[in-house]
């Protein structure tokens, strides 16, 4: 609301800006006495000011996300760098252009104002408010996911949330589940590593772990992944660190990305770039769809594209960052999903959680409201408050016509064969898990071999040792290391190693 729109609604109703009123704008006379019943009596239903103020505590909270629950927000601003017209029709990537963005960082696993302090993968997801509509990226500091597949998400969450006999998580469910899926081998890795810990946001890379399609003017696409390279550097706790931190500050992350945009210490990230040909994919011999893989920057490389600057912190981190819905499914023209079989899940789930959790209007709240005007006939449902006006709410209308854009169609895919359900055909489970063990120092490789092989040590005897095979398989000298923390069976291990494929 205008400022003098406020202060001609508070002339009608003789309020000054500073007199506390209730909801519905009319001055509170006594905010700290019920009215009674006389001195002695019972409280009245009368007193409306007490019964709307107890009224609206009882529902101040909404359900809380179903992962990502704890996190935190802030504004910027991102500026391009490169030309990327000859790859998409997406124009804020023109030199110099500069987007808003809102980014909201987040834990996947423990629920809000749990310790950040906790080992989880990272929430990196940035909302663009641009000139063509709201694009979301919403990735994560790990490169890469523990599952290629979005049918599996919900039994995942299940078993890294808390067991639902005891309420609190434990190694014999999680890793349960894990013994079936090996293609998680190197996502397990980066989480039991220190990268599972990082030290704060502003030092922490982010990617779309996904390939997006992007696609010119010309309707040719090109598979695209986007890679956020913090320009403040990587910094992630030891296990020693964590704890020491934990017993301090378990709001740490939240804190340290708050009071430095405050001091004007704003962080930034450098946002890149890899691209393939569509002919490429099948250049490689792993699946370059496939979530749970890099693209080795040797064989792809990167290229930077923007810089994006944050500086600005939410003034009500509920209106804001509580209710800020970041979905895949947000797109611009230009930029599309790739046929990635998780991201393809991601594109319904987001949607439609954030329509049960924030309501059918969640995208009419300020924070998720596009800067650009909104026409279409979907209307009504809680909490309407659009701007959707006049007698024709349906097309094609002469009435009033609403030409569709020939640009903005959806490119096409050439596609043959059958409907069917099977497993990707180069699966590759394990040998990014080695290259990525191996180019650890010394450190950083015993760390994560303390601690994955701690937690593989409450594992059931068989999941213990399918579990151990697997890191055994991607280097035999991580799961050498592993059993022997782990007080596995190293012949054992050995053997089942000897029957994976890779
Ligand atoms: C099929 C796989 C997945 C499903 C079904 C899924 C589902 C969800 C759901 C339901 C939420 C809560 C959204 C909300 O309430 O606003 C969420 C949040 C989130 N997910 Fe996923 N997720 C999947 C995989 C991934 C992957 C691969 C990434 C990273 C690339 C990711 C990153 C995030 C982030 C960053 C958030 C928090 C967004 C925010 O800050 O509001 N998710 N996910």
């Amino acid at each position: 609301m205008l400022p003098s729109a406020l202060a001609a609604i508070l002339l009608c109703t003789g309020a000054t800006a500073a007199e506390l009123t209730r909801d519905n704008g009319a001055l509170v006379g006594d905010n700290q006495n019920s009215q009674t019943a006389g001195e002695t009596g019972p409280v009245l239903l009368q007193d409306i000011h007490l019964i709307q103020k107890l009224q609206r505590f009882d529902r101040e909270r909404i359900p809380e996300r179903v992962v990502h629950a704890r996190g935190t927000g802030a504004y910027g601003v991102f500026t391009a760098s490169e030309d990327l017209s000859d790859l998409t029709q997406a124009t804020l990537f023109t030199p110099d252009k500069q987007t808003p963005v809102f980014v909201r960082f987040s834990s996947v696993v423990h629920g809000n104002h749990s310790p950040e302090t906790l080992r989880d993968p990272r929430g990196f997801a940035t909302k663009f408010y641009t000139e063509q509509g709201n694009w979301d990226l919403v990735g994560n500091n790990f490169p890469t996911f523990f599952i290629r597949d979005a049918i599996k998400f919900p039994d995942m969450v299940h078993a890294f949330k808390p067991d639902p006999d005891k309420n609190y998580g434990t190694n014999r469910t999680l890793f349960d589940f894990f013994q079936h899926v090996p293609e998680a081998t190197r996502t397990l890795t980066l989480l039991f590593s220190n990268e599972g810990t990082p030290a704060t946001y502003r030092e922490m890379d982010g990617s779309s772990v996904h390939a997006y399609k992007l696609v010119n003017a010309d309707g040719e696409y090109r598979y695209v992944k986007f890679t956020w390279k913090s320009l403040q550097g990587l910094r992630n706790h030891d296990p020693r660190e964590a704890e020491r931190v934990q017993g301090r500050d378990f709001n740490h992350m939240t804190r340290d990305l708050i009071e430095a945009i405050e001091a004007g210490n704003y962080p930034r990230w450098d946002l890149y770039l890899q691209v393939l040909e569509p002919e490429q994919l099948v250049a490689f011999d792993f699946d370059p769809l496939d979530a749970t893989k890099i693209w080795p920057e040797d064989l792809v490389p990167m290229r930077k594209i923007g810089t994006m600057e944050l500086n600005r912190n939410p003034a009500n981190v509920f209106q804001e960052t509580e209710q800020v819905a970041l979905a895949p499914a947000n797109l611009i023209p230009g930029i599309e999903p790739s046929e990635d079989r998780l991201l393809q899940g991601r594109l319904f789930s987001y949607a439609d959680t954030q329509m049960y959790r924030l309501g059918a209007n969640h995208q009419q709240l300020p924070v998720n409201r596009p800067r650009v005007a909104v026409n279409n006939n979907n209307q009504d449902g809680f909490m309407n408050f659009g701007s959707r006006t006049g007698e024709v709410n349906y097309e094609p209308s002469t009435l009033q016509p609403r030409p569709e854009a020939v640009a903005a169609r959806y490119s096409n895919l050439p596609l043959g064969g059958m409907t069917q359900q099977r497993r990707i055909a180069r699966e590759q489970n394990f040998r990014q898990a080695g290259e990525l063990f191996r180019s650890w120092d010394r450190k950083t490789q015993q760390d994560l071999i303390q601690t994955l092989g701690s937690a593989l040590a409450e594992a059931e005897d068989g999941a213990k040792h399918t579990m151990l095979s697997y890191f055994y398989k991607a280097d035999a000298r991580y799961g050498e290391g592993l059993t022997r923390v782990a007080q596995g069976d190293i012949a054992r291990v050995r053997a089942l190693a000897a029957e994976l494929v890779d």
